[in-house]
């Protein structure tokens, strides 16, 4: 967009907005909205001048936007915004800022449509059940997921020390602009070594201490072989477990185009063969039989490679939820509450958000933590299952309730939040919770309702969920849940003052 001339003006003098890249658009998108202009009346598009890779600056003017002719007056309908600029919760324009990166061509002019709406108070908008919606719901999920890709399937290679930064250089063909933040993850990564990452459309360059754009690199990977390289055949050779392989998995995992950069795509061919000619039966890749020394018995399940953990949650793909979901939704709280709520798993609303329990079922938390006066603020609050499961019922989504393998899959999460929390009661809200927190399915609510126990060091007090409250039908019983919960709030919080007792301390068995 040209920086001289603002985009009412623009729109107002028929010229398309040409944006280049998220803050750009943001800017001329709030402006729009101030003046009330509807989506149909402004033509956006893209100058292609490489944007604001590293910086997220306005871009500079696009060639033939205005350039030459002086700066017009100020224009009027800029000094007097006909509206206040609009609110837009940061979970949401986080979202909008993750579509911004998706390669669609319409992506600014759908963007402005979305937040539009927004703005006319249509906040179903940011909802799979939305047709705007799901649009929005799968841009941010491709992009996310090129993200992830990008992370997984970039190969550094070393360069000699003696021809200079960057030591290490990679390239990958993106299909969505994803590498600012890719470049970003990496230098949290890799410390204070010096690489660069290239695509056809930009560059970036590590130097250590800095981050440059350095351009798009008109060549491809040919001249990036190096020793570096050697040895990661190496090792990817003697990883490689020919009694585990499952050729389809392994490709469906790795699109096609993307083999073309993997150096261990020259290799994989002939390991496949050979495992489907018998390698699978020695169990291992043959060099690894071959080498001499003494032989130690492991049992097979400790040969194989240890699987690589997500190291963020919303990278997780522990189980299939993530796919279906708009986001992660981490538990949130004091880093040294006392007190755990662990729930089932986020709803429409926290799905939506990002944060649990901040809709119906968080508002009855709210009353029960004031009924017990016990301030929420100091509970550290979250879910068995970090990902909301749901099924469509017309335009709505509707909770489902997930099964064993999904809880134990989050589990994982669960015991990083115990470990770093370490509260000493946990209270779990309803069935799944307790399935969660005591790790196993044969366990009833009704058995431990208002039972506190000991498990695993920790205090745990089991009560209904807030939802069951909800949605109780008859009044008397509504009143003895709530109750119920309140009961059990004021409980953990007597637990934080009473040692463990001897007699406590075997907990299935209460
Ligand atoms: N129900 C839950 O169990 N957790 C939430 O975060 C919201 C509703």
């Amino acid at each position: 967009m040209s920086a001289a001339r603002s985009a009412v003006a623009q729109v107002r003098a028929g010229l398309p907005l040409l944006v280049d890249g998220f803050s750009a658009w943001r800017d001329a998108a709030r402006e729009l909205l101030a003046h009330d202009v509807p989506p149909q009346d402004v033509t956006w598009g893209s100058p292609h001048t490489g944007g604001d890779l590293l910086t997220s600056a306005p871009p500079p003017a696009a060639a033939g936007d205005n350039a030459g002719t002086p700066p017009p007056a100020p224009d009027p309908s800029r000094q007097q915004p006909l509206r206040p600029a609009p609110h837009i919760p940061r979970a949401f324009m986080d979202m909008l800022q993750s579509a911004a990166c998706c390669r669609v061509p319409d992506r600014w002019a759908f963007l402005y449509r979305v937040i539009w709406r927004w703005q006319q108070g249509e906040h179903d908008v940011q909802s799979p059940a939305d047709e705007d919606g799901a649009r929005l719901n799968a841009m941010v999920k491709a992009v996310r997921r090129e993200e992830h890709d990008m992370h997984a399937f970039i190969r550094f290679r070393e360069r000699p020390e003696q021809a200079g930064p960057p030591r290490f250089v990679a390239w990958y063909e993106p299909r969505h602009d994803v590498l600012p933040q890719v470049a970003r993850h990496f230098v949290a990564r890799m410390g204070k070594v010096s690489w660069m990452i290239a695509t056809p459309e930009a560059s970036v360059l590590w130097d250590g201490r800095t981050l440059h754009d350095a351009g798009p690199l008109a060549k491809g990977p040919e001249d990036l072989e190096d020793s570096g390289e050697a040895l990661w055949l190496t090792y990817y050779r003697s990883v490689f477990n020919p009694a585990r392989l499952n050729a389809d998995i392994m490709h469906q995992h790795i699109a096609s185009d993307r083999w073309k950069n993997l150096p261990e795509a020259k290799i994989v061919p002939q390991m496949v063969k050979d495992a489907s000619r018998g390698a699978r039966k020695v169990g291992q890749y043959e060099a690894v039989g071959q080498r001499k020394g003494t032989t130690i018995p492991i049992a097979p399940a400790d040969a194989q490679p240890e699987r690589q953990q997500p190291s963020k949650l919303d990278e997780c793909r522990r189980c299939e939820l993530w796919e279906f979901a708009t986001q992660a939704v981490p538990g949130e709280g004091p880093k040294k509450a006392k007190i755990m709520f662990v729930g089932e798993q986020p709803g429409d609303q926290e799905d939506l958000a990002g944060q649990p329990f901040v809709g119906p079922a968080g508002k009855l938390l709210d009353s029960v933590c004031e009924q017990a006066g016990v301030d929420r603020d100091t509970i550290y609050v979250t879910n068995a299952v970090k990902h909301f499961k749901w099924e469509p019922r017309g335009k709505r989504r509707l909770h489902k309730t997930p099964v064993q393998r999904e809880i134990e899959a989050c589990h994982y999460w669960l015991d990083k939040e115990l470990a770093s929390v370490k509260p000493t009661v946990i209270v779990a809200l309803g069935a799944t919770a307790l399935k969660s927190v005591l790790r196993t399915a044969n366990v009833t609510l009704k058995h431990y309702l208002g039972k506190p126990m000991r498990h695993e060091g920790h205090w745990v007090v089991t009560t209904y969920h807030p939802s069951y409250v909800l949605r109780v039908p008859s009044e008397d019983a509504k009143r003895e849940a709530f109750k119920v919960m309140v009961d059990s709030l004021k409980l953990a919080h007597e637990l934080l003052e009473r040692p463990p007792e001897a007699g406590e301390q075997g907990d299935l068995g209460v």
